[in-house]
């Protein structure tokens, strides 16, 4: 019997991070009537979108970019850091997310976009960012507390649409979020703890990667955005390092690089490549060549494809099944997924001056 079948593994996770994982489905569906919901946001002109936040919150601003910025009529970015971009202005719309709160990055950003007179929106679980909103009249969707903010996507990400879907900067997305839910629950369900490592894709990729380095490689969009929280997951669930790149961008570097150390490379490094239905054709091409040609130098390479139709639906497919991987993969491991004592120290330090 593989590990992960085993309800005594789940020991190692007294927080339950793999109950939250298993109910993102659910969780995508309440940030989207959070954002549907939310009060004060209007249909408005605005030059351009910046995002602003860090790590897992600052994911939700790269998803609505790979997502939606395709679509919609102005450009968007994500600032992740402690200064915004210079055309940012009081044309801008700013959306402003941090899941604690108290992100030093994210509020300094914040009180230099309400310098500007940019028109602002926050999405955080409360902290001083909730009250400078409130001090300065800004809107603000308050999310469910009490998880680790990558554990929150659908809370963080899921409203931010809405909101760029509700000021008539994208056509909209009903239809594909619905689309995302029904795909989303089914593959949650075929994934759940319950289901045997013979019949459980995330149970057998973690298994293989178990004891290796994972590489995630995806195409440009959405593969590259779920690619980089692979590795993120890999990062803070199971504690390893990972490293990720994209298509096409990788053929005119990284790929070089697989020449010399293959020994070492084909022992310890487990390549992952996320594949889906809207790629473009010649970079379809270049992930079959490329894997060909690196297939020797690790010690395996998966693929992961999903069939989600829309954008949103093959993005949140692919972010899910990465989420399940590396929280079965910390639990094969015997660690805990869920904190993230490094970076509480850190931050413990940098509030020492
Ligand atoms: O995963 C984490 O805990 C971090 O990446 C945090 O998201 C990051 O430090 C920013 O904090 P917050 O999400 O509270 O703004």
């Amino acid at each position: 019997m593989n590990e992960l079948d085993d309800p005594k593994i789940y020991a190692a996770d007294p927080d339950d991070f793999l109950g939250v994982v298993e109910e993102l489905p659910d969780q995508v569906r309440q940030g989207w009537r959070l954002g549907l919901g939310a009060e004060g946001i209007e249909p408005a002109e605005v030059s351009n979108v910046c995002v602003l936040g860090m790590g897992g919150s600052g994911v939700s601003g790269d998803v609505l970019r790979a997502v939606l910025g395709p679509k919609m009529r102005v450009p968007v970015a994500v600032s992740k850091g402690y200064t915004l971009p210079s055309w940012v202005s009081s044309g801008s719309l700013v959306l402003a997310v941090s899941y604690s709160g108290n992100t030093e990055e994210t509020l300094a950003t914040f009180d230099a976009a309400v310098k500007l007179g940019a028109r602002i929106v926050c999405v955080t679980t409360g902290g001083a960012l909730a009250q400078r909103a409130a001090q300065e009249g800004v809107p603000l969707i308050q999310i469910p507390g009490g998880l680790q903010p990558r554990a929150a996507l659908g809370f963080l990400a899921m409203p931010l649409l809405a909101i760029v879907q509700r000021m008539g900067l994208c056509p909209p997305i009903d239809a594909d979020v619905e689309d995302a839910l029904q795909l989303l629950g089914t593959r949650s369900d075929q994934m759940h703890r319950k289901v045997p490592t013979s019949d459980n894709q995330a149970k057998q990729l973690a298994t293989t990667l178990l004891g290796k380095l994972p590489i995630v490689y995806g195409s440009e969009g959405i593969a590259e955005v779920a690619a980089y929280r692979w590795k993120c997951q890999f990062n803070e669930c199971a504690k390893i390092p990972s490293w990720w790149h994209s298509f096409p961008e990788l053929n005119h570097n990284e790929i070089v690089g697989w020449d010399q150390l293959q020994p070492l490379t084909s022992e310890s490094c487990a390549a992952v490549v996320l594949r889906h239905p809207g790629e473009h054709p010649r970079t379809s091409k270049r992930v079959q060549i490329t894997t060909g040609l690196i297939e020797a130098n690790v010690a395996s390479m998966t693929p992961v494809r999903t069939e989600g139709r829309s954008d949103l639906a093959a993005f949140l497919d692919l972010v899910q099944v990465g989420d399940f991987t590396a929280t079965y993969l910390a639990l094969l491991q015997g660690v805990d997924p869920t904190p993230v004592d490094v970076i509480t120290h850190l931050k413990d330090e940098l509030a020492k001056s």
